[in-house]
């Protein structure tokens, strides 16, 4: 089992590029599907994540083939609609597959997806909403049947809330269906943009995309194209959390600092100086932080869930109080425990956590339990005296290319070794 070590109190500075977004390729990737041609996508991040979706594809009969951080697929060789157990539980952007499936043949076969455990996450929005387009949908003891013979159909499509991956599945389904179809209370995350991006590339026409009311127009005949996907906004939150607890400069390239609007703002309330221009987002961090007030995860354009864990650990080591309260995943608080063992002081009730902060974190061995929570985890030991052991790397290694090399490449000290 690899674990990392992480030796604190080291000053971050220099540039980095950052990564694509995971949360963008993963649904390009499952839509290719229905492109029945080829399809090149550039800027792919190389995460576990992405390699079990090349895993599906393939597994479906696609051909996949890498160079470097281009992913070319060409769907024309589907011969399945049936993902065994294995690869569904892999991760939760399996769930995408449904729609693609079902998009190109009508038919799909697969059992509950996988993915981190940072709360139940079901999946009823997804099966509500593909069942308005006329998918017969059988749970066979937790394998879903899924089949629209008699052809998939527009429809008017409410979304109890702004589901990210039910937004996704419904707008590739939706552009092999019959008519039009119209999302409301849509998710609204840059993701969303990409895949609409992406789609509409191969000949689809989505409007409304980054808005709350989504219009797919159906029934196109979709064929491959070329696409680069976008700068992964919580890659970028990760860095800059890693450079505010180190009281270091950094320079970040290749980012949308638009997509960042709500951390910034709380970087900035923590006392860091942050100049973005173009596609860079410059940060210096001062010496002692203070602490955000309020931390309030929200759908986008709000705080994202995903930088929670992140900027609990810069507040935990900052002047003052922070209340973070968790609105989308219930059981998204388990780095704390690590962050508690590193001598943090943290007081959770519910989907609320006070953190109060201390002027001082020592290294510890600490257990990820989560890609987000492992992050958090490294955050905390870049800015904790002595060394941090921290297992669960595998979380890690889902979400971020490269981790160790590019922490390293900026001066600080981690290593994964075996234990
Ligand atoms: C996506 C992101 C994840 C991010 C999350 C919220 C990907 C691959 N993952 O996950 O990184 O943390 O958005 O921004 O893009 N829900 C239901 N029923 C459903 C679907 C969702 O109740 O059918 C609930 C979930 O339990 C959760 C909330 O809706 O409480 C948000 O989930 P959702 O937006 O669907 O997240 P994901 O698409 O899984």
């Amino acid at each position: 089992m690899s674990q990392l070590v992480v030796k604190g109190l080291l000053r971050l500075n220099g540039e980095t590029k950052v990564q694509g977004s995971k949360n963008s390729v993963l649904p390009i990737l499952a839509s290719t599907i229905l492109c029945g041609g080829e399809s090149i996508i550039h800027n792919c991040p190389m995460l576990s994540d992405v390699k079990a979706t090349v895993n599906i594809l393939r597994y479906l009969g696609c051909k996949v083939e890498i160079f470097g951080n281009t992913v070319v697929c060409d769907s024309s060789g589907l011969s399945g609609n049936f993902i065994p157990d294995s690869l569904m539980r892999e991760m939760r952007s399996s769930i995408i597959f449904l729609g693609a499936l079902i998009a190109r043949t009508n038919s799909a076969e697969m059992c509950f997806p996988g993915g981190c455990e940072i709360g139940l996450r079901p999946i009823d929005i997804h099966l509500k909403s593909l069942e308005s387009l006329g998918v017969r949908i059988e749970d066979d003891h937790g394998l879903f049947r899924c089949s629209a013979e008699d052809g998939l159909y527009g429809a008017k499509i409410a979304l109890s809330f702004p589901s990210v991956g039910a937004t996704e599945n419904i707008m590739i389904c939706a552009c092999s269906a019959e008519g039009t179809t119209v999302i409301t209370n849509a998710a609204r995350e840059p993701e969303i943009c990409d895949l609409a991006e992406f789609l509409n590339k191969c000949g689809a026409e989505i409007s409304g995309a980054g808005e709350s009311t989504i219009v797919i127009e159906g029934s196109k005949k979709l064929h491959g194209a070329v696409h680069t996907v976008i700068p992964d906004r919580i890659a970028a939150a990760t860095l800059l959390s890693c450079c505010a607890v180190s009281g270091g400069r950094i320079t970040l390239t290749d980012v949308i600092p638009s997509h960042l609007g709500a951390v910034l703002s709380i970087l900035e309330e923590c006392g860091c100086d942050i100049d973005s221009y173009g596609g860079n987002i410059i940060m210096q961090s001062p010496p002692r932080l203070n602490a955000p007030k309020i931390v309030r995860t929200m759908p986008y354009p709000g705080f994202p869930t995903d930088t929670q864990p992140l900027i609990m650990s810069v507040s935990a080591k900052s002047r003052g109080t922070a209340l973070f309260i968790e609105n989308i995943f219930e059981n998204r608080y388990q780095h704390i425990n690590g962050l508690l063992r590193m001598g943090a002081n943290i007081k959770v009730q519910d989907r609320t956590a006070v953190v109060q902060g201390v002027s001082y974190l020592h290294g510890a061995k600490v257990s990820a339990t989560d890609l987000r929570g492992a992050a958090s985890l490294v955050t905390a030991a870049l800015g904790a005296e002595g060394n941090t052991f921290i297992d669960g790397v595998k979380y890690l290694d889902r979400g971020y290319e490269n981790f160790e090399s590019t922490l390293s490449s900026l001066g600080a000290n981690i290593v994964r070794t075996q234990c």
